[in-house]
């Protein structure tokens, strides 16, 4: 194992952290309000660099921001976690000093701040040979994932694959071509090629995300291009697009994509769309690489990795919607309105909910934001019955082209 943070770690350079540490009380505060999650650096008489839990109780009440909504969370545990986590997370300095930039001489390689609050799945994920091949482990890096332990750390490991490879269909083929199984490493998913995953829409009981997505002869192939009917839940591409001047909307991003048939129809217009998805139990992103556009390996919990004021359009179909804590959709879409330039277009698409909600969540929420309404289309949906009183909500929201800040 690689003992990294040792022999970079001179004592010098530890005084500078115990300096910061004792010093400061807005770090103080910092430190203890993330103390459920994130273990802090403090130097001991060793040149090692150990984590330890700061002691909450030391700091005054009204100094603690009052977390919520309010969930019972562990504290930190006194597991020592895995050394290759810390060769990683530990103050790495800087090899040519103090870089203004930075404002600092060192560099503290970021992971996600719950990522040490599950340390026996981190220690796992972080034990491995380095320099060798890594575990074939994807589905406990997407559990960690999924709880916030973004970004997950990195390794110094070579990733599970195919042993032959088989390289992708050329385009415009690969846009509506179902890719080889050998793209993929099956592992993680109940399928075991993607014969399996087309057909278990019919074959398979059990409820799966984006069940008939896979399908690319199925639904699939209809979405977002039928014709515009007046007050339907689906607005198509086009009368989306028409609405802003031709070749205005280039760039953007889709929330929760599936596997990307937005993002092809998109590029079948010359416009560049970038897809986050999730494996869940299928193997989203390589089928969206496959297709020939841009996966993106991220949750709904993590800032946009994007500019302010700088893509045209964001869509989300199906996965905004109740699941999630009010607060983080609140985030969320300030996130979207942060990275739409002015004028640019959040296409919220089929929002799903029930009862009041709309009413009395979600809809000042929205108008909390700051966008203007180009279409709004409020949808019951009765597959279920009416007595549950489910819904839908597509809109076409538009940030400002004028004082949007
Ligand atoms: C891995 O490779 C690096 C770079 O050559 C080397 O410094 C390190 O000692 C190697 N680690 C192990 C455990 O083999
Ligand atoms: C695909 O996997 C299923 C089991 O999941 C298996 O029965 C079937 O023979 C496989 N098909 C191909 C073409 O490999
Ligand atoms: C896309 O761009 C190509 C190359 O610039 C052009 O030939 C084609 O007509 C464009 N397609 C559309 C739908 O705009």
């Amino acid at each position: 194992m690689e003992t990294a943070p040792k022999s970079s770690s001179p004592f010098f350079f530890n005084l500078i952290f115990v300096l910061v540490l004792i010093s400061s009380n807005l770090l103080t505060y910092l430190i203890t309000t993330t103390s459920f999650f994130s273990p802090t650096l403090t130097a001991t008489t060793e040149k090692t660099l150990t984590i330890t839990t700061p002691p909450t109780k030391d700091v005054p009440e009204e100094d603690l921001i009052p977390l919520e909504p309010s969930v019972e969370t562990k504290p930190t545990p006194e597991i020592e976690l895995a050394s290759e986590f810390q060769a990683l997370t530990s103050p790495q300095k800087l090899p040519l000093g103090f870089n203004p930039n930075f404002g600092a001489d060192f560099l503290l390689p970021p992971v996600g701040r719950p990522c040490s609050q599950f340390p026996d799945e981190l220690n796992m994920y972080m034990s491995y040979k380095v320099n060798g091949s890594c575990p074939d482990d994807e589905l406990l890096a997407q559990k960690l994932l999924l709880k916030g332990c973004e970004p997950l750390p990195r390794r110094r490991c070579r990733p599970a694959a195919a042993e032959e490879y088989a390289e992708p269909f050329p385009v415009p083929e690969s846009y509506w071509t179902t890719p080889p199984d050998s793209s993929v490493v099956w592992t993680a998913y109940t399928c075991k090629n993607y014969t399996c995953l087309v057909n278990r829409r019919r074959n398979q009981k059990a409820f799966d995300d984006c069940k008939d997505c896979f399908d690319l002869q199925g639904r699939e192939k209809d979405r977002w291009v039928g014709p515009s009917i007046e007050g339907s839940l689906d607005f198509s591409v086009d009368e989306v697009l028409a609405v802003k001047k031709p070749g205005t909307i280039r760039i953007g991003l889709d929330i929760g994509g599936g596997v990307a048939t937005f993002a092809v129809r998109m590029k079948e217009r010359n416009i560049t769309i970038v897809t986050t998805s999730i494996n869940l139990n299928g193997p989203f992103n390589n089928f969206i690489a496959s297709r020939g556009v841009i996966p993106l390996y991220m949750t709904i919990s993590q800032r946009l990795p994007f500019f302010d004021n700088t893509l045209d359009i964001v869509h989300s179909m199906h996965v905004l919607s109740n699941w999630i804590p009010t607060t983080l959709m609140h985030f969320l879409f300030f996130d979207i309105y942060r990275v739409l330039r002015p004028g640019g277009l959040f296409w919220l698409d089929h929002f799903f909910c029930v009862g009041d909600q709309l009413e009395q969540v979600y809809i000042p929420l929205i108008d909390s934001i700051g966008f203007t309404k180009v279409k709004w289309v409020v949808g019951k949906k009765l597959d279920r019955g009416p007595e549950l009183r489910e819904m839908y909500l597509s809109a076409l929201l538009e940030k400002p082209l004028k004082n949007s800040w």
